[in-house]
């Protein structure tokens, strides 16, 4: 079997590890996750590295002494994830690592999604020494994120740059007709939870002017998001989880959470769109007589990846065979958070009508092959960056 058909068998056989039985949902510190972890560590065994669980529950496969080439994405998923958003980058980094010969590891981080405690870029973070001590204190249900994870330490140190395959979860590859791009920076985003407290009430008897209904105010905050992100060609906004309490058909909501997605190339457009947010829904919450409180999760800035490393993987590119095209990235990657210690690199693989986050996203065996041929290419000529 060639390695890139390996690839997308190994990415099939992950998409079959879920915390549900009739979709793919793999987050954080769960059962799915850790035997995610097992099962890739093999993969990493049997392609001659030396694996380990990190403090935070990074997978990390290394060779080799001294300073390395990191290589990785990360093994958590969304909810009703597609397959290849992050196991497509680490199994290409697992058949890249078994063909070259120098000191690199390869990881799969843990938590990139943040779908279960709200902490996106988690596993990356803590390698890097930004492990939010606030973070442990966070709950799902009956789980304390504290009872998951050990002691994250401080940054990793000898990273000599780190590589990132892709899927490009957007449609420009596919519209210009080229397998791969070399990703020039990641979008800046930010995330909050928002919540309305109003008063519950009877459906049935209390007159529209005397509620005060918290949902109604979400909805109209949700629109506000909308129309300010529609403000400008490179803003996007979303709310993307709210949830109306206590929930039922005859009862007015009297309390609702729903968070905000907001992400720019520019973090002065993005910080600008977060303040008409904020002035938002101050306003509704004195015209609808609510109680509002808006807790920033987090917040990244725009994080460019080393134009020496864009330089050396357009090579690799056009070495391989294809044109060296640029883009940027609308999605979050832990680059992100590893850009704080090292030089970064990411390769976009084209995918299917640029759907992704969604079950149906699909990617062509062709240009997964092309993706591992690059990748390969690029770290048998990789020299790194002064810094
Ligand atoms: C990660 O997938 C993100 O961009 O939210
Ligand atoms: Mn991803
Ligand atoms: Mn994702």
């Amino acid at each position: 079997m060639s390695g890139s058909a390996r690839v997308l068998e190994r990415c099939d056989a992950l998409a079959r590890i879920s915390e549900e039985p009739d979709r793919l949902t793999r987050r954080f510190g769960t059962p799915a996750m850790e035997e995610a972890n097992e099962l890739v560590a093999g993969w990493m065994r049997e392609a001659g590295l030396t694996t380990r669980v990190d403090a935070v529950r990074n997978l990390i496969g290394r060779r080799g002494e001294g300073p390395f080439l990191m290589l990785g994405s990360h093994l958590d998923t969304v909810v009703d994830a597609g397959r290849y958003d992050g196991p497509l980058g680490v199994l290409i980094a697992i058949e890249a690592a078994q063909r070259v010969d120098r000191p690199l590891e390869v990881v799969g981080f843990s938590d990139e999604e943040g779908c279960r405690f709200g902490t996106a870029y988690l596993g990356s973070s803590a390698m890097t020494g930004r492990f939010d001590p606030a973070w442990l204190e966070l709950r799902d249900g009956d789980v304390c994120l504290r009872d998951l994870v050990g002691d994250a330490g401080p940054a990793r140190e000898d990273v000599l740059g780190y590589v990132e395959v892709h899927i490009e979860q957007g449609p420009v590859l596919e519209r210009l007709g080229e397998p791969v791009g070399v990703v020039t920076a990641i979008n800046g985003q930010s995330h909050a939870e928002v919540t309305f407290v109003g008063e519950a009430g009877h459906a049935g008897t209390v007159p529209m002017s005397l509620r005060q209904d918290a949902l109604a105010g979400a909805a109209e905050c949700a629109l506000a998001v909308e129309r300010i992100a529609k403000g400008h060609p490179e803003l996007v906004g979303t709310v993307g989880r709210i949830e109306a309490k206590p929930g039922a058909i005859n009862v007015i909501p009297g309390e609702v959470m729903f968070t905000v997605d907001v992400r720019a190339p520019q973090d002065a457009l993005r910080k600008h769109a977060v303040a008409a947010i904020r002035a938002e829904i101050e306003s509704t919450s004195r015209k609808r007589n609510l109680g509002s409180e808006v807790e920033l999760l987090q917040e990244f800035g725009s994080t460019a990846c080393a134009s020496g490393l864009m330089e050396q993987m357009e090579r690799a590119v056009e070495r391989q065979g294809f044109p060296a095209r640029r883009l940027p990235s609308g999605a979050g990657h832990d680059g992100m958070a590893l850009g704080a210690i090292t030089d970064i690199c990411m390769l976009f693989v084209r995918c299917k009508g640029g759907i992704s986050h969604n079950p149906l996203e699909s990617i062509s065996a062709e240009d997964a092959a092309a993706g591992a041929r690059v990748l390969l290419d690029f770290i048998e000529h990789f020299a790194p960056l002064q810094r």
